[in-house]
């Protein structure tokens, strides 16, 4: 028997310290949370995705009253930018959060498994390293890739 020890390696960055494009990915993640549609849990999650075409595609979540069939704003960030812009290489996401009393998550947003998982296909699709940007009010987390967020992932076998 031998232990491993899986790091996830996190840069904590203030807003200031972004450099232009990290900030301006934020800012459209935080302007997103306003397109959430989230009559249920008031909680509105906003998403930006930067493509290598030059095209940053957001996305928010979407509730149901059939709960299960609303969806994340990653996913909906990440498949419409999919259906948009098939081929198109993921090169960067943010992810901003704002809570039932309407203000921003005090820490940064952590996406559920299912958005990893989907994240993570498209990563793979890239061929290159999708930074991710986790947005809280005050602390910003910037982590190299997906797969540096999923650790242990399920991939195809092929
Ligand atoms: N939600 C997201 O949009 N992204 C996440 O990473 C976590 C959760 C949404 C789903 C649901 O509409 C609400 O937040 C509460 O779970």
């Amino acid at each position: 028997m031998k232990n491993i020890n899986i790091n996830v390696p996190v840069s904590v960055y203030a807003y200031d310290e972004l450099d232009d494009a990290r900030r301006e990915l934020v800012d459209r993640a935080r302007e997103y949370t306003h397109h959430s549609y989230a009559p249920y849990s008031h909680f509105c999650v906003g998403a930006a995705i930067r493509l290598d075409n030059g095209v940053t595609v957001c996305g928010a979540n979407q509730e149901n009253a059939a709960y299960p069939s609303g969806i994340c704003a990653e996913r909906s960030a990440c498949f419409y930018a999919g259906a948009q812009y098939p081929g198109a290489k993921f090169q960067a996401i943010a992810i901003a959060a704002r809570g039932v009393d309407g203000n921003e998550i005090p820490a940064p947003v952590a996406p559920c498994g299912a958005c990893r998982q989907a994240l993570l296909e498209y990563e793979t699709l890239a061929g290159t390293d999708v930074e991710v940007i986790l947005v809280g009010a005050s602390d910003i987390y910037v982590l190299p890739s997906v797969k540096s967020l999923l650790p242990l992932a399920f991939t195809e076998i092929v």
